[in-house]
């Protein structure tokens, strides 16, 4: 009996962890096209599933400039330019960027002075990166290579659900991959 209750409280994997939320995410999202909407229910699923995280949310790309979207977390900066901090960086490269300590990362930008570790990954489709999902934790060394895999699924959960609507006006001003 005790190995029992002590196997169903051993901490689910980060895989494990990920899986759940893409299932959980897929129910969600599942016949809404809205891309603010999915952005907020994405966002709030994140906050509430990932354990020691202080931010979550979007950045979407406008023309040269990054706009705050839906997040959770404490308010943020609102408009970062290509290239700058981690979020322009990864819309500019179009790679997922892990940072173990934000200290150690040139021209990190502090919204949250608490955040030590972020993932931003970058949102990608038809060839365009649209903006970028940014998550933050308060302790160093938080995100790793796992952790990359799980929000880039996440993120293939929230594009799916938009394919085949009628791309908000966000898209054009999205940025082709060709420049990236
Ligand atoms: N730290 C980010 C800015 C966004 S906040 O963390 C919410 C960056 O360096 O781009």
């Amino acid at each position: 009996m005790q190995t029992v209750t002590q196997a169903s409280q051993a901490p689910a994997s980060k895989r494990d962890v990920y899986l759940q939320i893409c299932q959980q995410l897929d129910a969600l999202l599942t016949g809404e096209t809205d891309i603010i909407a999915n952005a907020a229910n994405t966002a709030a699923l994140l906050a509430n599933s990932l354990p020691d995280i202080n931010w979550a949310g979007f950045y979407f790309l406008r023309g040269e400039e990054l706009v705050l979207g839906p997040f959770q977390g404490k308010p943020a900066c609102v408009r970062i330019a290509l290239g700058k901090g981690v979020c322009g960086k990864a819309a500019e490269t179009a790679e997922t960027i892990v940072v173990r300590d934000v200290s150690q990362f040139p021209g990190h930008i502090a919204c949250d002075p608490a955040s030590q570790s972020e993932i931003v990954a970058p949102l990608v489709s038809w060839g365009k990166v649209l903006g970028v999902l940014d998550i933050d934790s308060a302790s160093v060394g938080r995100f790793d290579d796992e952790d990359r895999e799980g929000v880039e699924s996440v993120i293939a959960v929230f594009l799916e659900a938009l394919a085949g609507s009628d791309w908000p006006d966000l898209l054009d001003e999205s940025r082709d991959l060709e420049d990236a």
